[in-house]
C-alpha cells in the first residue's frame, strides 16, 4: 500500500485529493495546523481512517515526522493573507523548502508542490514572488519534484463564484477590478485533485511543471455576468482601477470572511491563463469539466435559497 502525506489536506483542494487517494486505497496522512478540526471534518466526510498530524510547515521537526516512511508527499498548503507569524515567505518559500528538504532526506520517492499559474520569483508582488521562489527552492531540494500550477479553482465552497455571488448579494454595484478585462481560465477543483493523483501514479511526471487550467477563458466581467445570471440578480458592473481597491483590501483582508486579498488583486494584474508551453490536463488524459456544467449545480437561485 502506498503512503501519501498531504500537507494542507483539509483545504479546498487538499480534502478532495485526500478523498481521491483514500478511495484508490492509499494510506493517507493529513498534516495541518489544526488537527482536531481536521479529525472531526474527516470523520464527518467518512474518512475516519485517514491519519491526522498537527504539523506547521514552519516547524522542521513536525514536518520530518509526517514525511518519515511516506512514499509520496504533496504540499497543498495555502496562506492568502500575511498575519502574525504567517508570512508568504515563511509559508510559501521557507515552508515549501522545509517540506521538500525533509522529504528528500527521508527518501520519499515522489513530491508534488501545488503552486499557481503566474508564480514568478522576480515579481514585485510579495505573494507571487514567494510562490515563484517556493517553486525554485523545492526544485533545488527535491530535483524530481513535480510542480502543479492550477488556475483559479471552482467547485462547491470555492473562493471564486461563491465570493462573486456573496458580493452580488451584499452590494448594489459590483466593482470590476482593473476594468474587469483580466482573463482567467477557471478549473474544476476535482479535476485538479485527479491530476495530482495521476501525477503520483506516473513516475514519468517527475521533475515536470504542469499548468492545470480549465477548458474556457473568461474575463472577470464575464465571470461576474455568469454569476449574476445564475443567481438571478441584476447589478451594475462598474470598472474600478486597481489602486482604488488596494487600500480598502489591505485594511480589511485580515478580517474573517474578507472577500478579497491584496495577493488576489496582484494576480488579477495579469491574465491568469495557461501559457500553452507547459503540459496540463490533456497530457494527463483528463477531460476538464466546464464552468457551464458544474457551477449551476451549486450556484443558482434555487440552491442559494435551499441554503438560506
Ligand atoms: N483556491 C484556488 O482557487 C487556488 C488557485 C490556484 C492555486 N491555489 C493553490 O492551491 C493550494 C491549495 O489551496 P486551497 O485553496 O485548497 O487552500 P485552503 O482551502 O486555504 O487550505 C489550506 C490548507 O493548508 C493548511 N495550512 C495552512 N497553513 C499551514 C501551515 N503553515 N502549515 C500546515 N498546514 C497549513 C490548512 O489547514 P490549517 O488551517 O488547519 O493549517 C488547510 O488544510 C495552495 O497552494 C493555493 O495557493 C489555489
Amino acid at each position: 500500500m502506498t503512503t501519501v502525506s498531504v500537507f494542507g489536506g483539509t483545504g479546498f483542494l487538499g480534502r478532495r485529493l485526500v478523498r481521491r487517494l483514500a478511495a484508490e486505497g492509499s494510506a493517507v496522512r493529513v498534516a495541518v495546523r489544526h488537527p482536531d478540526r481536521a479529525r472531526s471534518a474527516l470523520r464527518a466526510a467518512g474518512l475516519g481512517r485517514v491519519t491526522v498530524f498537527g504539523a506547521d510547515v514552519r516547524d522542521q521537526a513536525a514536518v520530518a515526522s509526517v514525511v518519515a516512511g511516506a512514499d509520496a508527499v504533496v504540499n497543498a498548503v495555502s496562506a492568502y493573507v500575511e498575519t502574525g507569524g504567517v508570512t508568504f515567505e515563511a509559508v510559501h518559500e521557507r515552508g515549501a523548502k522545509t517540506v521538500a528538504r525533509e522529504a528528500a532526506a527521508a527518501g520519499v520517492a515522489r513530491f508534488v508542490l501545488v503552486s499557481g499559474i503566474g508564480a514568478d520569483p522576480t515579481s514585485g508582488s510579495p505573494y507571487i514572488r514567494a510562490r515563484g521562489r517556493g517553486e525554485r527552492a523545492v526544485q533545488e531540494e527535491f530535483p524530481g519534484a513535480t510542480i502543479v500550477r492550477p488556475s483559479a479553482m471552482f467547485g462547491p465552497g470555492d473562493a471564486l463564484f461563491s465570493t462573486l455571488a456573496h458580493l452580488a448579494r451584499l452590494l448594489p454595484v459590483l466593482p470590476l477590478i482593473g476594468g474587469g478585462r483580466t482573463r482567467l481560465q477557471p478549473v474544476y477543483v476535482e479535476d485538479v485533485a485527479e491530476a495530482i493523483a495521476r501525477i503520483l501514479a506516473d513516475p514519468g511526471t517527475a521533475g515536470r511543471t504542469y499548468e492545470i487550467a480549465g477548458p474556457g477563458m473568461y474575463t472577470l466581467r464575464e465571470l461576474f455576468e455568469i454569476t449574476l445570471r445564475l443567481t438571478g440578480r441584476r447589478r451594475l458592473l462598474v470598472p474600478v482601477p486597481f489602486a482604488v481597491v488596494e487600500l480598502p483590501t489591505r485594511l480589511l483582508e485580515r478580517q474573517p470572511g474578507s472577500p478579497l486579498t491584496t495577493g488576489q488583486i496582484d494576480l488579477l494584474k495579469a491574465d491568469n491563463v495557461a501559457s500553452g508551453s507547459l503540459p496540463g490536463l490533456r497530457e494527463l488524459n483528463i477531460e476538464p469539466k466546464a464552468v457551464e456544467e458544474i457551477v449551476p449545480t451549486y450556484l443558482s437561485r434555487s440552491k442559494l435559497l435551499d441554503r438560506s
